[in-house]
């Protein structure tokens, strides 16, 4: 029987120590996919830039970047993973571990979390402490891009608000596939853009001047910066990245009947799919 803890034996777990900072880049992601110009809202640095100041108050942000959708949206990527009835599972950028214990807590899988930042996953901590016997949810330190597991270690691997932050997106989702056993489930959510004129329009409302605002009003500085950040990130992600380019992203990674559901007109995108045989 697999378990969380043989599967990052050797790895500095958070509940012990760790640096982030200590994880060398990853040869293959070495040559981003973008140009440099367009760097500003992507990529490690910006990651670690964005959520210094958040952890305390992550999840109040993330229901209120949602309009209060986002619960509904993690128990969607829940389903998905746990439909494979998994053993263990890898949340990838597992933040406060918020998926990661609710696929532990649905399924009775050991779960690993990886996150480059320190301070989401020790946000984490005391939750995973209390919720379930210890053990059975781990979180380390890890880049998305550079997973530290060999091949087809783990029956399920989720992630959710990742791809906006990685330099290079297709690298980074074959890279999650990597580490999937074949037949596995990859399920994941993104902030995405309502395809539909009117509501577009409306969330290009919500996201330039409403959320900077709420963002100050609720958590002052570090949460106006996300409030005027995230905007212009979502739709710069899409123009470069549209859902065709994710669905052909993940089929060149491997996956087999890939699927995709935009959640509450199309504020939200969960993604789903299995990987296929062996080559
Ligand atoms: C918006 S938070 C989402 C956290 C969690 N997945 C959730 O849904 O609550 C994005 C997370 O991605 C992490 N992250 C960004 N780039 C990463 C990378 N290259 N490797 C690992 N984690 C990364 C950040 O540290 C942050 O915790």
């Amino acid at each position: 029987m697999p378990s969380a803890r043989a599967a990052v034996a050797g790895l500095a777990r958070t509940d012990e120590a760790c640096e982030p900072s200590g994880v060398t880049p990853n040869p293959a992601t070495a040559q981003p996919d973008r140009a440099p110009a367009d760097r500003a809202l992507r990529g490690e640095p910006v990651a670690r830039e964005v959520f210094t100041g958040l952890p305390d108050r992550y999840d109040r942000l993330a229901y209120l970047l949602s309009l209060g959708q986002d619960r509904r949206w993690r128990r969607a990527v829940v389903d998905r993973a746990a439909a494979g009835q998994p053993r263990l599972v890898l949340d990838v950028a597992t933040g406060p571990a918020g998926i990661a214990l609710a696929v532990a807590g649905r399924t009775g899988a050991d779960v690993v979390g990886v996150d480059l930042n320190e301070p989401m996953l020790q946000a984490g901590l005391p939750r995973v402490r209390r919720a379930l016997p210890r053990g059975r949810v781990v979180v380390a330190a890890g880049r998305a891009d550079q997973l530290p597991f060999d091949d087809a270690t783990f029956d399920a691997v989720t992630f959710s608000y990742l791809l906006r932050y990685v330099d290079n997106p297709a690298a980074t989702i074959a890279e999650m596939a990597r580490c999937l056993r074949p037949g596995g489930t990859l399920a994941s959510l993104e902030f995405s853009v309502p395809p539909q004129p009117a509501w577009r329009a409306a969330w290009w409302g919500y996201t330039r001047l409403a959320l900077p605002v709420l963002g100050s009003l609720t958590g002052g500085p570090a949460w106006y910066r996300v409030g005027r950040f995230l905007g212009p990130s979502i739709s710069e992600h899409y123009q470069e990245h549209p859902l065709a380019w994710h669905v052909a992203a993940w089929q060149a990674a491997g996956l087999t009947d890939v699927g995709t559901a935009l959640m509450s007109l199309g504020g939200g995108l969960v993604m789903w799919g299995r990987k296929g045989p062996a080559s």
